[in-house]
């Protein structure tokens, strides 16, 4: 599986602060490829891109550091370290349930803090604490833009960050000062990214567990019926591999009405092909982003329809969950907002967003206990027992993280 990445590394930060121009950076990749996006100049979706890390064997470090195949300094080939995949979260405080469902791909995360705004920033703080909260915990700080900044707001903004992170996962991080937009010390950064974010150790002999990111109808309007192509999902595997040629379950699938009833039923179908790191492949396994090819009608996966949806084995996934228990730890104050107001404990007939893997689903609190909560979920969830999952409330107009449940 040479051509696949080895993991996953999530951009996160406030809007604004360099995420994509540092993806960029690093591969010469823009992450944001729909239209509407390059319009409006923000990540609505996640974008992700698979880069190459490379040293040369004659540089010093941390000169040696590339994702170049011939060594812009002496000309030497480099050699591969390691693939790897970046996804880029939105910043946009509307989008949280995006960086939330793509938090649960991330196997260490990259957080970018700009040295010229005062931090921390609302979103910054936002995403530090999703990050605690769905447990990713290899965190590396780039404090960016450091090319528009003084060496006294730089020496300020270090001070900032380190007071900002105390307590959290992030405490211990590595802060490297970066300018994404003119490549400066994008080499310690692959140095420190190789050093601290390793690749976890993944079970590939169990069956394959996919989380569903996005989902795709390739088909170009108009396309002759003989020559359509099925139905396409691309996420994430956290174990397992997939074949071409395997039968493939998803779930929870599609609503459809049965006997005057709506009920959700999955989807079974092959696999026809697999592309990993932009190449077709025989076999996939965890890490990186994976496109998976199916015999689906394309009708249900355009538009990304089945993103949240897990995929693997027939029979082997986790039960589809329209309602559970779940134990409840809640933050003492709800971030992202300038005035961070208290937390009030949950309560009965609350409406609260639940992330459960790349899902993004509404519970009804249906009855609330000191420790413990019943939810009934809008849009039902596949999800296993002891699985962690994000809980925001509404607060004003928006959704705010305000802490995490385990489902009993
Ligand atoms: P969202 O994805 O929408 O959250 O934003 P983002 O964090 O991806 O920010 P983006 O990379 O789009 O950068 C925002 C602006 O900052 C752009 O105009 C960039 O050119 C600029 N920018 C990013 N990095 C640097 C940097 O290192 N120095 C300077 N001077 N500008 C930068």
């Amino acid at each position: 599986m040479k051509n696949q990445s080895e993991i996953n590394i999530g951009l996160v930060g406030h809007v604004d602060h360099g995420k994509t121009t540092l993806t960029k950076a690093l591969s010469g990749v823009w992450t944001d490829t729909h239209s509407e996006e390059t319009k409006r100049g923000i990540s609505i979706r996640l974008g992700y891109a698979d880069i190459t890390f490379r040293k040369c064997p004659q540089c010093e470090a941390p000169m040696c550091y590339t994702t170049a195949e011939i060594c812009e300094r002496c000309g030497t080939e480099t050699e591969l370290l390691r693939k790897v995949s970046f996804v880029d979260a939105p910043g946009h405080e509307t989008l949280m349930a995006t960086m939330l469902s793509g938090a649960a791909l991330m196997d260490g995360a990259i957080l970018v803090i700009a040295a010229n705004e005062p931090c921390p920033q609302p979103q910054t703080k936002e995403h530090l604490m999703a990050l605690d909260v769905i447990g990713v915990k290899d965190v590396i700080v780039v404090q960016n833009k450091i090319d528009i900044v003084s060496k006294e707001r730089a020496l300020e903004s270090y001070r900032e960050i380190k007071e900002f992170v105390k307590g959290t996962c992030a405490e211990d991080a590595p802060i490297i000062p970066v300018s994404a937009q003119q490549g400066a010390n994008i080499d310690i950064l692959i140095e420190t990214i190789e050093e601290r974010i390793k690749t976890p150790k993944r079970d590939v002999d169990k069956p394959a567990r996919m989380y569903v990111a996005r989902s795709f109808d390739i088909n170009k309007p108009g396309a002759d019926p003989e020559h359509l192509a099925g139905g396409v999902i691309g996420g994430s595997l956290v174990q397992g591999r997939l074949r071409v040629g395997d039968e493939i379950e998803i779930r929870p699938g599609i609503q459809v009405k049965k006997d005057g009833k709506q009920t959700w039923m999955s989807l079974h179908s092959t696999i026809t092909g697999l592309v990993a790191g932009g190449e077709e492949m025989e076999e996939v396994g965890p890490g990186g982003l994976v496109g998976v090819g199916t015999l689906l009608d394309p009708a249900l996966t355009k538009a990304d329809s089945l993103s949240g949806s897990v995929a693997g084995e027939p029979g082997t996934l986790p039960p589809v969950r329209h309602s559970f228990t779940m134990e409840t730890h809640l933050l003492e104050r709800v971030v992202g907002t300038k005035e961070e107001t208290k937390v009030e404990p949950i309560k009965t007939g609350e409406p609260l967003m639940i992330n459960v893997g790349t899902t993004t689903t509404v519970g009804v609190v249906k009855s609330a206990r000191a420790d413990d909560a019943d939810v009934v979920l809008k849009l039902p969830a596949c999800a296993e027992e002891g699985q962690r999952i994000a809980l925001s409330r509404r607060v004003g107009a928006r959704w705010r993280l305000i802490g995490y449940g385990i489902i009993k």
